[in-house]
């Protein structure tokens, strides 16, 4: 396969819908994702197509966080959504889209990144289980039982600090979107 991936311009707006719903099978994350891409307080963002020659297949976004209360705080963001349409699923597609997004996260100087997402996958890609026991409860409480699928990631070689309760983007402030 040959798999290219670029940051997204406002053009890409229809593509980026259509992948978020083909990958989740519903509209909730697309409707999300709009939002965000509309959300003054989610920017700076990164948001990715991979594509497959002309056909987008997947997408990635991440959303800028910050900690409470602490002054002057570093560039942070949020990891979601990522999404790669079913019949695209299982090639690598998702590693792609995730050693990208890294990259440019640390080319803006992001120091920190967190995701809500599958224990037995993220970790492949560098994060770290258990946010909130590491210093960083989410924006929402997060049931005990699934506390490992809120991690955490360090993008400099400071490694964590600024411990504190994690904001997120206003279009993502929401309880609904916090239940894994
Ligand atoms: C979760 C999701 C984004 C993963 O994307 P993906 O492109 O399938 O991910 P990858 O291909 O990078 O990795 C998935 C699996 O494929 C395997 N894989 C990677 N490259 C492969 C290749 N060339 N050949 C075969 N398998 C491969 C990976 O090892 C991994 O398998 P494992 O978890 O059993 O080890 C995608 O399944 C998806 O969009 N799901 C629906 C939406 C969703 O749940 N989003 C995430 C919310 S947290």
């Amino acid at each position: 396969m040959n798999i290219k991936i670029r940051l997204t311009t406002e053009n890409d707006f229809d593509d980026i819908i259509e992948v978020e719903k083909r990958a989740f099978g519903e509209d909730s994350v697309a409707e999300l994702t709009a939002e965000l891409l509309n959300d003054k307080s989610a920017e700076p963002y990164i948001s990715l197509l991979a594509f497959e020659n002309d056909k987008a297949v997947g997408h990635i976004l991440f959303t800028k966080c910050s900690i409470n209360n602490i002054e002057n705080c570093p560039l942070m963001h949020i990891l979601a959504p990522l999404a790669v349409i079913s019949e695209y699923q299982k090639q690598g597609i998702g590693g792609l889209l995730i050693k990208k997004g890294l990259e440019l996260l640390q080319k803006i100087n992001s120091e920190i990144v967190f995701v809500l997402g599958h224990i037995e996958y993220y970790p492949k890609h560098g994060f770290i289980p258990n946010a909130e026991r590491l210093g960083y409860p989410a924006p929402y409480p997060i049931p005990a039982k699934v506390a490992d699928a809120w991690m955490v990631q360090p993008l400099t070689s400071k490694g964590l600090g600024n411990f504190g309760q994690v904001i997120c983007a206003k279009a993502m402030d929401v309880a609904e979107h916090w239940r894994e």
